[in-house]
């Protein structure tokens, strides 16, 4: 489907929420499979990934009875298999669009004696696994990859724990060798180059299982076996979803919003601090909270001139699903922003790397990556009448859709569908905000 994106203007007003976090609803889909007893989940993102979460549980044997809420999200209600173990599937799973799903599982199942099969779509099966196989083959499960894709075949049972090194910090595979690690019999402990996002830590210990963090490197640890137990959970808004409308707001002239409910894990937020430094308007107001996740509001309000600024990489696994939209604002901003080795792009839902670049200099920005390094020279205004293709990567159709509002003639955005993924309202929630300012 293409979706035509048109200038606009008018300014974005009001007041919304987002839907609820991407990685915050597969953990809680997923951990309340894992535990005994039934867990009720809220506020549960209702979009492709986390659909090939639930059925990928169901497959496996939880029962998850998910109804829609009135404002979109899922109220899940999941009985898991606990001591159990999940039971063999009859066919391979599929994960979808999802890396988190398929990671994530390839962790659990390699604690229990199943063989299971997991597969995805076009883009999963371009996308690296042995990030995840090494280090559970290493304790002890017998995992067949295709060339180091999926499909991937796991055997799993009789692990011993272990000491990782993370080669690439990534809160997927830190998850999958954690999850592991709750059945293996000891301390499996896990350390990465750089801090990446903690919800697993911080969502296992209300399922019942203590983690352990190191508060200087964020190294965490946990010791098996353990069996997790149900609990009752809110998932906040995704600031990812938020980070698209935020820098809307700092681009669209006049704009004022507040997005509300929003998750403001210090893993995740980074973005909002590049914007700052940006010379964006950017407020964020905590709430009182009694989840495991800190949450709040963030008003965005269009104003002040923009400049450059470099993105370190020990800041890039705090913001990296935030790049592509960054990477435009950055085209409005005076001066080349930097991005620095952000070679994990290439390895997303499409290769992001070269997909910003192209997309931008059609767009008439000057965008060049110099080894793993992605530079962007603000500040004149898109040029319309462009056509860019999503290449099937939500965060990309999001960031294209939003390049039409602010160019001087429309842009068309191809496979625009892809948002389903991660933001399926994510054109309502744009359009109730252009039309709150006075916008058709
Ligand atoms: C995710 C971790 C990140 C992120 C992805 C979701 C998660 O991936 O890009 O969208 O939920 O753990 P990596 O672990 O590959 O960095």
């Amino acid at each position: 489907m293409d979706h035509v994106s048109t200038p606009l203007a008018t300014p974005l007003l009001g007041v919304t929420t987002v839907p609820g976090d991407k990685s915050i609803s597969h953990r809680a889909v997923l951990f309340a499979a894992m535990a005994g007893g039934t867990s009720v989940l809220t506020g549960v993102l209702d979009s492709e990934d986390v659909r090939s979460t639930i059925e990928a549980v169901r497959a496996l044997g939880a029962t998850v009875e998910a109804v829609e809420a009135t404002d979109g999200s899922l109220a899940a209600s999941v009985t898991g298999w606990g001591g159990f173990g999940p039971s063999e599937p009859t066919a391979p799973i599929d994960c979808g669009n999802s890396g988190t799903t398929a990671r994530l599982l390839l962790g659990v199942l390699s604690g229990w004696p199943v063989e299971v099969t997991l597969t995805g779509d076009d883009s999963l099966l371009r996308r690296p696994m042995r990030r995840v196989t090494g280090p559970l083959s290493r304790m002890g499960a017998v995992c067949v990859t295709t060339e180091g894709h999926l499909p991937v075949t796991v055997t799993g049972g009789g692990l011993v724990p272990v000491i990782y090194e993370s080669p690439v910090a990534s809160a997927q595979v830190k998850s999958a060798v954690l999850l592991a690690g709750l059945q293996a019999n000891g301390r499996t402990v896990v350390r990465e180059p750089a801090r990446s996002r903690d919800h697993t830590e911080r969502m296992l210990p209300a399922f019942g299982v203590e983690v352990g963090v190191a508060a200087e490197t964020g190294s965490c640890w946990l010791d098996g076996p353990a069996i997790l137990s149900a609990v009752d959970l809110m998932v906040p808004g995704d600031p990812s979803s938020a980070a698209f409308l935020a820098v809307a707001a700092a681009l669209v002239p006049g704009s004022d919003v507040r997005i509300e409910g929003v998750a403001l894990n210090p893993t995740r937020t980074a973005f909002v601090s590049v914007m700052e430094r940006m010379g964006a308007l950017i407020d964020v107001v905590p709430e009182e909270g009694p989840g495991t996740e800190p949450v709040g509001t963030l008003r965005v309000r269009h104003g002040a001139t923009l400049r450059a600024t470099t993105i370190a990489a020990e800041e890039v696994p705090s913001l990296v699903d935030e790049i592509p939209v960054l990477a435009l604002l950055a085209s409005q901003a005076e001066g080349e922003t930097r991005f620095e080795e952000v070679g994990e792009l290439r390895v997303k839902e499409s290769d992001r790397l070269a997909a910003i670049i192209d997309g931008l200099v059609k767009l008439g920005v000057h965008a060049a990556a110099h080894g793993d390094t992605l530079a962007v020279a603000g500040a004149a205004p898109p040029t319309g009448g462009v056509t860019l293709d999503s290449l099937g990567d939500h965060r990309l159709a999001m960031t294209w859709a939003l390049a039409g509002l602010i160019a001087d003639t429309p842009v068309t955005v191809e496979r625009f569908e892809a948002v389903d993924v991660s933001y399926p309202r994510f054109l309502d929630d744009l359009g109730a905000l252009a039309s709150a300012g006075g916008g058709s």
